[in-house]
């Protein structure tokens, strides 16, 4: 099978932020899909969308088809500052603020209601971009590890709370999408069944975040499993390494800066953004789901010497037992019933 890598090419020899890697903007530009009468009314919800982070370039990038967009974010007055600068591109779609916490259902359960209300129960993609990486332990207000809580579990809550309206809105000529933000830290990811939640086990921040970032990939090729004969599909993606206020737990980020072969692999947030917005838009992936994208293609299997910031997946992020195990599990801890 011939690999879908439009940017292949410019991914080769990468030279740091602002080199020829594609951005958002020029995804939607590549895909003939600027003020697109097709994706005129289209609604897409995107999560974190506050300044500084991938979400705005993902927003930015959408609204530029002519699509209604739905930014969520903890703090509004950060996301209505987002919106006007989105709005300056004079495109007709709306860009409304819904205030969500990822880290609260209660919080998850008032936005997804506010978002239903506005949108008059449409939706035809959502990203799951939100995260948290590295935090100091803590919990959820529900009670899970901070990290699993807010980037999977917050994630799966939305998801089924907006699934009736994805389902809704799909057919058979533009499938709806789940768009899952990942990371390449899936691949040193395990998924701790026995104590999801670090009650038992001693906490580890980077253990919690590639936890989180595996259950990323394992419930979108579950959601893909589940509904795929509904015209709804996921996939997952990995934005690639872009130094944003995600970083902020970190004690020192000298050995990405500060190492020229590291640098060199690093983008602007609007390139960062470009993974995300491709797997939302493009003609070449419709009908395809349970993928995982990073540099604007579909990755291939990672060797297994691959450093962190290198590409691909790992084999266990496609276990199809274990995202069905997750799915129950996560149900069960959400208190839904599917
Ligand atoms: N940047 C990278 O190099 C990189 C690499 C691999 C994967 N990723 C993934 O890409 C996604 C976006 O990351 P980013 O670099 O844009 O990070 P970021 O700048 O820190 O943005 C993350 C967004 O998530 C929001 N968020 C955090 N906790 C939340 C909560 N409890 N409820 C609701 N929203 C919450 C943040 O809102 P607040 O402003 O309110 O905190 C912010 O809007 C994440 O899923 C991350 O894991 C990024």
């Amino acid at each position: 099978m011939v690999r879908i890598a439009p940017y292949a090419e410019q991914h080769k020899d990468p030279q740091g932020p602002g080199d020829a890697r594609p951005t958002a903007s020029r995804i939607i530009e590549d895909q003939g899909l600027v003020a697109s009468p097709s994706w005129t009314g289209r609604v897409v919800l995107v999560t974190g969308c506050s300044p500084g982070g991938l979400g705005p370039e993902v927003a930015r990038a959408i609204h530029l088809t002519g699509a209604d967009v739905f930014i969520t974010v903890r703090d509004v007055a950060k996301g209505k500052q987002v919106a006007e600068e989105i709005l300056a591109d004079g495109k007709p779609g709306k860009v409304e603020v819904i205030k969500i916490d990822l880290s609260s259902l209660e919080s998850i359960k008032a936005g997804a209601e506010e978002f239903l209300r506005k949108s008059g129960n449409k939706l035809n993609v959502l990203i799951n971009n939100a995260g948290i990486m590295a935090c100091p332990e803590g919990k959820t207000k529900d009670g899970f590890d901070l990290q699993l809580g807010t980037n999977h579990l917050g994630h799966f809550y939305l998801f089924h709370l907006v699934k009736d309206a994805l389902l809704a809105s799909a057919s058979p000529s533009f499938n709806s999408r789940v768009v899952s933000v990942s990371s390449a830290g899936h691949r040193p990811g395990k998924i701790n069944f026995d104590d999801l939640n670090f009650e038992r086990t001693e906490f580890n921040t980077w253990a919690a975040y590639n936890q989180s970032k595996l259950a990323n990939v394992l419930f979108a090729n579950e959601l893909d499993r589940r509904f795929q004969s509904q015209n709804l599909r996921a996939v997952t993606t990995h934005p690639g390494g872009i130094m944003t206020p995600l970083a902020r737990h970190m004690p020192s980020t000298a050995h990405i800066v500060g190492d020229p072969a590291i640098a060199k692999t690093l983008m602007t947030p609007a390139q960062g953004a470009a993974t995300a917005v491709w797997a939302a838009v493009a003609k070449e992936l419709e009908g395809k789901g349970g993928i995982y994208l990073d540099e604007v293609a579909v990755a291939e299997l990672s060797p297994p010497d691959v450093p962190f910031y290198g590409g691909g997946y790992a084999a266990h992020a496609f276990d199809p037992p274990t995202e069905k195990r997750l799915w129950e599990e996560s149900l069960k801890l959400t208190g839904l019933s599917e």
